[in-house]
């Protein structure tokens, strides 16, 4: 006993030190121009690695502190992109360390589906158990939210054999695998593959046509009438993600998934980018249509995959495998993150998830109507998901104004195509300070390239 408590102590101080170090990292810093041409090589070391240039010329030093990372060229930046979405606690949280380094200490780094660990169960159990309101009670863990949604897919194809089409949303983001390529609705995104002609496409919701709901759900029927039993499953993605962070009222979604029942189609949706984040634990909760979900997938936020399902969806063995579940770190991890959220007020109307997103609202707003009028609008978006719209959505202008924001010490990406937009995937760990920051960020330099 003595010993545990030793081995506590040490991995409480280990992780406390390792914190406190990286304490005065919060703050924006510039490069320091010693390390410039040192800087450079890596990065074309990493050019001819990866056979392209980097978006961003980014490599960590493997510090960093709440919202802040620090890079190898010196530099410290405020960082509202956490890796396309996956540090919602930021950078060297104490209690995702804590988990990753007790983790790591385990016999096993990575789990697979035939020896598992504590951290499997625990993981999925807490996953399943925030589902609330729902019917899904199963859930299969997987390495990345591609894999999570090619295996929600076999299961929706299982259960309705030999239905073989997936009705879809345009422009949705599914991930990358050759099928879910085929999902998403993205030319840029599978230049060269052939299309395998298994997707159907509705609109998405659109607030400024007071018809949207009508439109897409005569076109879900046309699809369906045009293809009697043949249609597995319903794929959406409860806000769009990749295609624009586009919101939908619930109001919007049930008569489709009503129409879906009558004809036995899987309600799957995709909440690789929206799980933990949107107010609630799912988008499913936060819109308001638990009941209805049949499948759902997740990744990003969680650490790793996984796919929930209802009894009815329960594949049969064999259906769905694979070497890799996840590293024992990042299960650990992943329950971590979703203990500190529940216990720590992050959920709810008036949680922290919400407060954060009415705050940063709030400001985008100031700069719509004051001085950025004209060139910014239409700040929207649930929860640590916001999006904005500069220089009417013009692409290139959008594109050089991230790499401008990024020089400044703020790293935050695109989503969209008609507009295209800045889109942000929040911290759940920023103060108000820290918003602030990056909306001096994003003012300056939408003043400074307003004429180029
Ligand atoms: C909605 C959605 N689905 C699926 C994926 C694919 O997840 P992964 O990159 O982990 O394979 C993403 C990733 O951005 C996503 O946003």
């Amino acid at each position: 006993m003595t010993e545990v408590n030793n081995q506590k102590n040490l991995l409480d101080e280990l992780v406390k030190n390792q914190v406190d170090q990286c304490l005065p990292l919060r703050g924006v810093r510039p490069a320091d121009p010693a390390k410039k041409e040192s800087y450079a090589a890596f990065m074309s070391q990493y050019e001819q690695v990866r056979g392209r240039p980097l978006f961003y010329k980014y490599m960590g030093t493997g510090r960093g502190s709440g919202p802040y990372v620090e890079l190898n060229d010196g530099s410290v930046k405020l960082d509202f992109i956490n890796g396309i979405g996956v540090h919602v606690f930021g950078h060297s949280h104490p209690t995702v360390l804590r988990a990753a380094v007790e983790g790591s200490l385990s016999d096993i780094l990575m789990q697979g589906h035939l020896q598992m660990n504590q951290e499997y169960l625990d993981f999925s159990q807490k996953v399943i158990d925030l589902a609330k309101g729902s019917r899904l009670t199963h859930g299969w863990i997987s390495p990345s939210g591609s894999m999570a949604n090619e295996n929600a897919l076999k299961m929706a194809r299982q259960k309705n054999t030999p239905a073989r089409y997936i009705i879809a949303m345009k422009d949705s983001f599914a991930g990358r695998t050759t099928m879910m390529a085929e999902v998403t609705d993205n030319p840029n995104y599978k230049v060269g593959l052939p299309e395998y002609n298994e997707v159907l496409r509705v609109p998405f919701f659109d607030k400024d046509d007071p018809s949207s709901t009508e439109t897409t759900l005569k076109e879900l029927k046309k699809h369906i009438a045009n293809h009697p039993n043949d249609i597995c499953c319903f794929y959406f993605e409860p806000m769009l993600g990749e295609g624009g962070y586009k919101v939908a009222p619930k109001e919007f979604f049930i008569p489709l998934f009503e129409e879906c029942r009558k004809h036995g189609i899987a309600i799957w949706a995709d909440e690789v980018q929206t799980f933990l984040r949107t107010g609630e634990p799912f988008a499913f909760q936060t819109i308001g249509f638990e009941d209805y979900v049949d499948i759902v997938t997740i990744a990003k936020t969680a650490q790793c995959g996984m796919t929930l399902y209802t009894e009815e969806y329960n594949p049969q063995p064999g259906l769905v495998a694979g070497t890799f579940a996840s590293s024992t770190p990042a299960l650990a991890s992943g329950a971590a993150i979703i203990d500190e959220m529940n216990r720590e007020g992050y959920f709810g109307k008036s949680g922290k998830v919400a407060k954060i997103h009415e705050e940063f609202v709030g400001l985008l707003q100031e700069l719509c109507e004051g001085s950025c009028k004209g060139l910014l609008e239409d700040p929207e978006g649930l929860g640590l998901m916001v999006a904005v719209t500069p220089f009417s959505g013009d692409r290139t202008k959008i594109l050089k104004l991230l790499h401008h924001m990024y020089e400044k010490g703020f790293i935050a990406f695109g989503c969209g195509k008609d507009p295209f937009r800045l889109r942000f995937l929040v911290p759940a760990i920023v103060s108000t300070d820290d918003l602030k920051v990056a909306c001096k960020i994003i003012e300056e330099s939408i003043l400074e390239l307003k004429d180029s």
